[in-house]
């Protein structure tokens, strides 16, 4: 008898909306505007679209395929195709794990916005404010030493809540809480899309990002961004759809699933930008300032350009700006859970502890991590973190993932798993995307991430990456030569 109970979801509907949840985060509401309007505007649609297609939607269908045929863990699935690979599902694992620990931090950063924008406290200096009175960031070392109340707190209160979910039963917590925030987040949007169509200069913001610049198209960058957002968007890799479509039950359409996930999380981002966009125009048409210097992405447009637009709309903003930082909120709790939860699930299966219990030690391991984000120096040690995590590590983990399920496992089982129960069936094409294109294009965006973060190095970020590459050498070495407490676990 195992401890651990076998978990399924009860219904497609809750699948759909969890791994929606899952992908549909920060990187759509900051990163997607801005990705768009650098690297051609309306022309960058059809990088992203090939991208979409021809990478996305095929790589999630690997996940899908691997996940729901094996019905386990991302560590025992690993195991199982050969017992070498099992430390690569705990550096992959790993990876996720410290990701969610610095992305939590930003949703906690968004929470104390939520709570500012009530009375708009962030006053007529948005940016000052957000360096001096929130973050209290200062560029010292000695920051590390200097905890910030405020940002404390609220990155405590999103690990409570990732915790509560994720200690319930998989259709009581990530299933439920998908079905609610994931409605309410679309209608937010909704409501802010359209009011903000209605601003002066809206016209001036929504016309700049759909209005191509061909040339774009022949840069090879404009071809790694696209398909750099559609990694960072789906969440690939982060054995989130593998973990979510190991709890579906027999019979289940795979393919119609992935494309609706993949549809739906463009979709979001497309319209959630026309909304971006019309606020900047509105801005640029008040503050007389040039659109380009308004256009930036991450913190800087949620918690300076925005509250900056917010304090020119006057009393209207006092609904708009809560609604736009509950919204980030949202998106954020709903990605959060579902990076949690193939960590938790991997722990769970191999050390046969209970799900609460395995929820509570990863929340409070979490937590206490987390705490290094918020000290004076968090925001910097944030940055790197960022940085070697998703353009060098994560990047490599896919690459692995790749060779493994495209190389070493018998990919026509996949092809078979996949058809089963599909109207759209899969082949040959899809064979050679996995086995070459994909490979290729990580590999491009591997270099391309690693320059970027080799060149923009200083010391202090040379010794965190140092530190975070033993640190992702070490600790998978030593989950893999524990021994499993489940006696299933090594029955391949
Ligand atoms: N896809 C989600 C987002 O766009 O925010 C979740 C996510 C992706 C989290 C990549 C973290 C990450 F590095």
């Amino acid at each position: 008898m195992t401890k651990t109970k076998k978990q399924e979801w009860n219904s497609n509907l809750a699948f759909l909306m969890a791994m929606i949840g899952s992908a549909v985060g920060l990187g759509n509401i900051w990163r997607f505007p801005y990705v768009l309007y650098s690297n051609g505007g309306g022309s960058f649609m059809i990088p992203y679209i090939v991208s979409l297609f021809l990478l996305g939607i095929s790589f999630v269908l690997v996940e899908y395929a691997v996940g729901y045929k094996f019905k386990r863990s991302l560590a025992r699935i690993l195991y199982s195709i050969k017992e070498k690979f099992e430390p690569i599902a705990w550096f992959i694992l790993l990876i996720v794990f410290l990701i969610t620990t610095y992305y939590i931090c930003v949703v906690g950063w968004d929470l104390i916005y939520f709570v500012l924008s009530m009375t708009q406290q962030w006053g007529a200096n948005p940016d000052l404010y957000f360096a001096n009175n929130v973050l209290h960031a200062t560029s010292s070392v000695y920051g590390i030493f200097s905890i910030v109340p405020n940002v404390f707190v609220s990155i405590f209160l999103i690990w409570v809540a990732a915790c509560l979910i994720l200690r319930q039963d998989l259709n009581d917590g990530i299933g439920r809480v998908s079905k609610i925030l994931l409605p309410l987040l679309v209608l937010i949007v909704i409501g802010i899309v359209v009011f903000s169509l209605t601003l002066p200069g809206a016209s001036i913001g929504y016309t700049q990002i759909f209005t191509p610049d061909w040339s774009a198209l022949g840069n090879l960058n404009v071809w790694l961004a696209a398909f750099g957002q559609i990694v960072f968007s789906l969440s690939l890799g982060m054995a989130i759809a593998m973990t979510y479509a190991s709890y579906l039950p027999e019979g289940s359409n795979l393919v119609d699933n992935a494309v609706l996930v993949a549809f739906s999380n463009s979709g979001f981002e497309v319209f959630n930008s026309i909304g971006i966009f019309s606020i900047l125009g509105f801005m640029a048409l008040t503050s007389g300032l040039p659109f380009n210097e308004l256009v930036t992405e991450g913190t800087g447009l949620a918690f300076v350009v925005f509250p900056q637009v917010f304090n020119t709309m006057g009393d209207v903003s006092l609904v708009i700006a809560p609604l736009f930082f509950l919204c980030i909120l949202f998106a954020g709790i709903t990605s959060v859970i579902a990076l949690l939860e193939g960590v938790c699930y991997s722990i769970s299966e191999k050390f046969l502890i209970e799900r609460k219990k395995t929820a509570t030690i990863v929340c409070i391991v979490g937590f206490l991590i987390s705490i290094l984000f918020s000290t004076s120096l968090g925001s910097t040690i944030l940055g790197v973190f960022d940085t070697y995590l998703n353009n060098f590590a994560l990047l490599f983990a896919i690459l692995l993932e790749c060779i493994i399920f495209g190389w070493i496992y018998k990919f026509d089982d996949l092809i078979e798993t996949l058809n089963k129960n599909s109207r759209i069936q899969v082949g040959k094409t899809w064979k050679v995307v996995i086995k070459y294109i994909l490979p290729i294009c990580i590999l491009g965006l591997w270099i391309q991430g690693v320059w970027t973060t080799i060149s923009s190095a200083d010391t202090l970020s040379i010794i965190i990456m140092a530190a975070l590459t033993v640190i992702l050498i070490v600790i998978p070495i030593i989950f893999a030569k524990l021994p499993a407490l489940n006696k299933d676990y090594y029955n391949v």
